[in-house]
């Protein structure tokens, strides 16, 4: 969850450096740091804090260099301060590094039993001093060799003895002039500039330079020097042209656009995004077959699946929740829905025919990729929705279903959410369409999705309003049954992580199982009321709340007289959204959610873009 940038070429280094770590600064924000190399040594300036603290920092150092690395962290170990902040030195070599280092205390107490000295309590640095332990080793015992050959091989050796997902960077005095950098199972991109070679975790520090980039095969040795780079397969001295990629990502999908933060822009963009994920995939006439980009693949997987299991995390697990209704009443599919970090450590009976979807909008989280990996691993059919075709678990999964929702820069999700409830309605209603049954109400529906989230969004300003009255509130509970249920764990996480308010969600129909214990005038309860099946029921759960002095917001149908009247006498708030299908109503639900906690959040001074102790892509355990 940190992000790593190097530059090295013909132009100064520290403005790429800054730009890059300013970009990633949303996977990871409590400290920062870099490290420059002139001809001989190199300078390092870490500090604990923001970036902007490291620009200040670095302002005056006039410095020239055209070569270096940097680092912004979302600690793991160590607390973030500027001790544990990267770049971490040891003797020879200075080293940045995104991921973990599983067994590190393990290596670490064997390198202190040998005389190595450590300054923090990171893993980071235990990785560097081991490569240090194994270059002066190697040195002594082949004093013939390169001293780039005694690194690589220092570097290489060091890999076999260290568990763990990682990226890394690093630059040694004994070979100036050249960044190497290797990733097992984090990513790392390179892209070659105009006279120079920009590295990075992730392709958003590059977007504004250049779309063409190499994504680093895992536990291959990137070598860059002097605006080129190699890479060199393990145990191998070749070195070989990268692989370069064009992404179709442009540096204005980068910027704000003129919103006060990313979040809001991204929640603005849903209407395109839906539009977008929808293009070339919808059939021109009903009955007929929706368009994937693995068409037979897609029939063969469907047609004999004898069980479904959806795993995410978060909100992609809540994308989840919601689709598992849409794939039981439309392709009467048995599915099971988990969170990742409990699926891969239970021991799910993945029998033959069984399909497992993993859905991630950075296609990094840890524990997703573990839980396809364990899938892969067990033989069934996988697939993933992911939001980076590039990334690891769209890399590993048998079949991709891309969102197509551009560069998510605020930490919580929201346009990507969209997306994949986009995704899994009409991958669901195609699937029922083969097992013989398509909802053609949600079918029409989806073509006038982006339609009306323009219309929902157009209340955009009294929803805001709305949620900035929430700021005093003891507790605000979010209620909803069937596809609302999931929807309404979605707006509680909105609100916790957004305005750090204790929020939850509950299955309106559990309210009376003790959650109805909460409710005085202090609490509001956000209740999903669309005119569905439970309809009745919900109008009770209002009557249950309003007896006990609940503050209510209904979001219902905008022809829904009956609990507007209700609210509004009674002082209440009511949103109503355009009538859509059961499908899709989900949908255009989510978009008040996301104001109504943005609007609290603003009221309360928080970071809407980087809420604390949170980071956008949760690469470690
Ligand atoms: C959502 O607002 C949060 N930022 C978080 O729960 C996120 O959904 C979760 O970490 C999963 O991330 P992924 O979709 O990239 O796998």
């Amino acid at each position: 969850m940190c992000g790593i940038v190097g530059y090295v070429g013909q132009k100064t280094a520290k403005p790429y450096l800054l730009d890059g770590l300013k970009r990633l600064e949303y996977r990871g924000y409590d400290s920062a740091g870099l490290a420059l190399f002139s001809e001989k040594d190199y300078v390092i300036k870490r500090n604990a804090g923001p970036v902007q603290g490291l620009a200040d920092a670095t302002l005056d150092s006039g410095q020239r260099e055209t070569m270096g690395i940097a680092h912004t962290r979302w600690a793991t170990h160590g607390a973030p301060n500027e001790t544990n902040a990267h770049p971490h030195r040891a003797g020879d070599l200075v080293l940045v590094h995104n991921g973990i280092i599983e067994n590190y205390s393990e290596i670490k107490d064997r390198l202190t039993k040998t005389g190595v000295r450590f300054s923090s309590q990171t893993d980071t640095e235990v990785f560097a001093q081991l490569i240090e332990f194994h270059r002066r080793k190697i040195q002594d015992q082949q004093p013939n060799l390169s001293a780039e050959d005694i690194l690589i091989s220092a570097l290489e050796t060091s890999m076999k003895e260290v568990d763990g997902h990682y990226a890394i960077l690093l630059m040694a005095r004994s070979v100036p002039g050249k960044i190497f950098g290797v990733q097992n199972g984090a990513p790392l991109v390179a892209s070659p500039l105009k006279g120079g070679c920009l590295i990075a975790s992730d392709i958003q520090a590059i977007i504004p330079y250049h779309n063409e980039v190499c994504f680093l095969p895992k536990g291959e040795i990137l070598v860059a020097e002097n605006g080129k780079f190699w890479t060199r397969a393990p145990g191998s001295s070749a070195l070989h042209a990268p692989k370069l990629e064009r992404m179709d990502w442009t540096a204005d999908k980068v910027e704000k656009d003129g919103f006060d933060s990313f979040m809001l822009k991204e929640i603005f963009q849903q209407p395109l995004v839906v539009a977008d994920t929808l293009s070339g995939r919808l059939p021109a006439k009903e009955h007929e077959p929706f368009i994937w980009d693995h068409q037979k693949a897609h029939e063969v997987l469907w047609k004999n699946v004898k069980k479904l299991y959806l795993i995410a995390c978060g909100t992609s697990y809540h994308a989840a929740l919601i689709s598992k209704y849409f794939f039981e009443k439309w392709a009467k599919i048995d599915c099971e829905v988990d969170i990742a970090s409990e699926f891969r450590y239970r021991s799910p009976v993945l029998a033959p025919g069984t399909v497992v979807g993993v859905i991630s909008q950075s296609g990094e989280t840890a524990d997703t990729l573990a839980a396809l990996r364990l899938a892969n691993a067990a033989g069934a059919s996988t697939f993933s929705i992911c939001n980076v075709p590039s990334s690891t678990i769209a890399r590993e999964s048998g079949f991709q279903y891309p969102t197509k929702a551009g560069p998510e820069i605020g930490v919580a999700s929201t346009k990507a959410f969209t997306a994949q409830l986009t995704v899994l309605c009409t991958l669901a209603l195609d699937v029922g369409r083969l097992r013989g049954h398509l909802d053609l109400a949600s079918f029409r529906a989806l073509a006038r999705l982006p339609h009306d989230l323009d219309r929902v969004l157009g209340q955009s300003e009294t929803f805001i309003k709305i949620g900035e009255k929430l700021k005093d509130r003891r507790m605000v509970l979010f209620v909803g049954r069937g596809t609302m249920y999931p929807m309404a764990l979605e707006g509680a996480l909105k609100m916790k992580e957004l305005t750090y308010l204790p929020s939850e969600g509950f299955a309106a129909g559990e309210l009376k199982h003790g959650p109805i214990a909460y409710i005085d005038k202090d609490i509001t309860v956000v209740t999903l009321a669309p005119k569905d099946d439970w309809y009745s029921k919900t109008l009770s759960n209002l009557e249950e709340i309003r007896a006990r002095g609940g503050h209510i917001i209904a979001i219902g149908s905008e022809t829904d007289e009956q609990i507007k009247r209700q609210c509004l006498s009674g002082g209440d708030e009511f949103i109503g959204l355009p009538e859509s299908a059961w499908g899709t109503q989900p949908i255009l639900s989510v978009v008040p959610l996301q104001l109504l906690a943005y609007g609290c959040a603003k009221a309360l001074g928080r970071n809407i873009d980087k809420p604390r102790n949170l980071a956008k892509s949760v690469t470690v355990e």
